[in-house]
């Protein structure tokens, strides 16, 4: 494999909804160790993208390539197994389940590993809650307690804290700290830097343009329903990117500088 074969190729990935086009020919890449982040107006398709990429909806057509080969996820476990974690717009807690459970689902730590009859390391998923939850700065005060009960905050951080904790080879984080206080969001960017340190590629979904400007790589802009520019950082502006959102600036007028498509 190529040192330049993209973590993730989108081509012609479309999502009819009956007459309602949510996503149509979206083409998109992400580069190894790579972050991006992707705006627009609500409604514009973007987590409609992120439920295609994570299998929790099927595309009405196109196709996704993992490290070069074509991926079809049957749900997002099946895109955890494969290292994809995603932080999604609903979060897709257990509402029922406490703070070590809802982290550990799917792979919990076992004492004796006997199948459907294995003893779960209790103590140790928790110590490991503890852990993870710490590098958000959120505060909760009694980890066995449900989720239900909880505040959009301390969910966002649960959430991310399992993201960020078992993320392998891609991390997906949509509006991450949309419910989050001025602490709890600046802790989430350092996670997200202690990410691009380690190389673990990372979508990130944002309407906070200076949250976008301090983190990410490369920029695409959704619009629509489609995905009409990607722009380096380095080449654009807040401004140019508003101008994008909006449809104040035609993507068409746009200088082709290298490795900027529109
Ligand atoms: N299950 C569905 N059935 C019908 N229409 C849908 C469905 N899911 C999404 N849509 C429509 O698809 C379009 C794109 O929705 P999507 O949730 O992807 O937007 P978004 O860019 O994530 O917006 P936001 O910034 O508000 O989160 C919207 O018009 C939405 O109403
Ligand atoms: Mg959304």
């Amino acid at each position: 494999m190529s040192e330049s074969t993209p973590v993730i190729a989108v081509q012609g990935l479309t999502k009819h909804y009956g007459g309602v086009k949510a996503l149509t020919d979206a083409e998109f890449r992400l580069n190894p160790g790579e972050h991006v982040a992707i705006v627009g107006d609500n409604g514009a398709g973007k987590s409609t993208f992120v439920r295609l990429i994570t299998g929790v909806e099927q595309p009405s057509r196109g196709d996704i390539l993992m490290d070069g080969q074509p991926v079809a996820f049957d749900s997002p476990l099946d895109a955890r197994e494969q290292g994809v974690e995603t932080v999604f717009q609903n979060l897709a807690l257990a509402e029922d389940l406490d703070v070590p459970a809802n982290i550990f689902m799917g792979r919990e730590i076992t004492r004796l590993n006997l199948g459907p009859l294995s003893i779960l390391n209790h103590r140790a998923m928790r110590a490991q809650s503890v852990e993870m939850l710490s590098t958000t700065g959120v505060k909760i005060q009694d980890l066995s307690e449900p989720m239900r009960g909880m505040s959009g905050g301390q969910r966002q951080c649960v959430a991310i804290a399992r993201a960020a904790g078992f993320a392998k080879k891609l991390i997906i984080l949509d509006e991450p700290t949309a419910a989050l206080g001025v602490q709890e969001t600046a802790r989430v960017e350092e996670i997200i830097r202690g990410l691009k340190a380690r190389g673990v590629p990372l979508i990130i979904i944002s309407h906070n343009l200076r949250q976008v400007f301090d983190l990410v790589d490369r920029i695409y802009v959704f619009r629509q329903g489609r995905i009409i520019c990607s722009r380096l950082k380095s080449e654009t502006t807040p401004e140019e990117i508003v101008g994008l959102i909006t449809g104040a600036i035609d993507p068409a007028s746009l200088p082709q500088a290298e490795a900027t498509t529109c």
